[in-house]
């Protein structure tokens, strides 16, 4: 129910930015024992998307911002705040939000990271999601942008056939037009922070790591993914006070179809309802959902007044969803 005044969040603009170098399975066959159809298989993914040489986590959040200020209708300058979720930033400092802002000229605009790896975005949206509600700020850009290509062991198949590069950026406004109210679900098991990491090599602390790359355990990651996505968004949907059958379309974090499917089974979700592009991208971690979300709407999935649901899991462990009502116009 809502009362005289109060503010409803939504997000009104969308964009994403993905590298225009692609790397097949086919590719991957030529460099590593692998084969497509392991790939394929085992995860879902067909290609991903990798950097270039001159392109950083804050120039892909850049072209994915401005495409999602461009829908909003919003300038660089009416930016409040800008959240970059992001657990592959160009430099440990200062955080990459603040040439993500000098690039866009968002000069009123306070900056900073969000970084709990692939649920980043959604923990960013959940902020920007409070601060509108709140009143505190008008327009809020929440973006996930990653390269993991450059902190993967390109040796290592385990791990490097998984992920890609890309970004994805939205922008939260709010207005007096009623809508559902929101409702988020954040978890954390820091228990499980040794199952995926990726050290700071600069860190004395951490220098006799095993390795400078990502390393993952792969099987145990899986069972925590599929348990947490399914609690966490099972809390969100009865948390909005609404059914699963009311869902009109979920968007999980795009790391493994299995994953997905594994999830969406024990919803009881029908495939038409699940958004799938991890054949195309692999796992792009905070990136994931915002890409998703944006290639949704570009393929008309998701209508005005519907629910959506999503979902996301990753390093930490740490698990997010959320469910909003879709209404782009303010
Ligand atoms: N090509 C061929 N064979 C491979 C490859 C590959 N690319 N990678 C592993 N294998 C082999 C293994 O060596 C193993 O061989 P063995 O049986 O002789 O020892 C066999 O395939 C099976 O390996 P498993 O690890 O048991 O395979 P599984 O079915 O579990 O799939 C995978 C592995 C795809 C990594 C899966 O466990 C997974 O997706 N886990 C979740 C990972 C994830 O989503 N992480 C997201 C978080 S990331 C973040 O937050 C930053």
């Amino acid at each position: 129910m809502s009362s005289p005044g109060e503010i409803h969040p939504r997000i009104t603009g969308w964009g994403k930015s993905l590298p225009s170098k692609v790397l097949t399975n086919f590719d991957l066959e030529s460099m590593l024992d692998t084969t497509d159809e392991w790939i394929r298989t085992r995860t879902g993914i067909k290609e991903r998307r990798i950097a270039g040489e001159g392109e950083t986590t804050a120039s892909l959040a850049a072209r994915a911002s401005l495409e999602a200020m461009k829908v909003a209708g919003l300038n660089a300058e009416e930016l409040d705040l800008i959240l970059l979720a992001t657990s592959t930033g160009d430099a440990l400092i200062p955080a990459g939000s603040a040439s993500l802002q000098k690039a866009l000229g968002a000069k009123r605009a306070g900056a900073c990271d969000v970084n709990a790896a692939c649920c980043g975005f959604m923990y960013g949206l959940s902020i920007a999601y409070q601060f509108v509600s709140a009143g505190t700020f008008k327009n809020v850009l929440v973006v996930g942008s990653e390269i993991y290509s450059r902190i993967l062991d390109w040796k290592d198949r385990s791990t490097c056939v998984l992920f890609g590069d890309g970004a994805g950026a939205i922008i939260v406004q709010g207005s007096n037009k009623p809508l559902l109210k929101p409702y988020f679900v954040l978890g954390t098991e820091g228990e499980h922070a040794g199952l995926i990491n990726a050290p700071n090599s600069a860190n004395p602390a951490v220098k006799s790591s095993a390795s400078p790359y990502l390393t993952m355990d792969g099987p145990k990651i899986f069972k925590l993914a599929v348990t947490w996505m399914v609690k966490s968004t099972e809390k969100a949907i009865e948390g909005a006070g609404l059914k699963n059958e009311q869902i009109s379309l979920f968007i999980p974090h795009q790391a493994n179809i299995r994953i997905i499917e594994s999830a969406m089974n024990t919803l009881k979700m029908p495939k038409e309802r699940i958004f799938i592009n991890v054949d195309k991208y692999g796992n792009t971690a905070s990136a994931s959902i915002p890409i998703a979300l944006c290639e949704a709407i570009e393929e008309n999935r998701v209508k005005p007044g519907e629910y959506i649901a999503l979902t996301a899991f990753g390093a930490g462990i740490s698990w997010a969803s959320a469910v909003i009502q879709w209404d782009p116009k303010i």
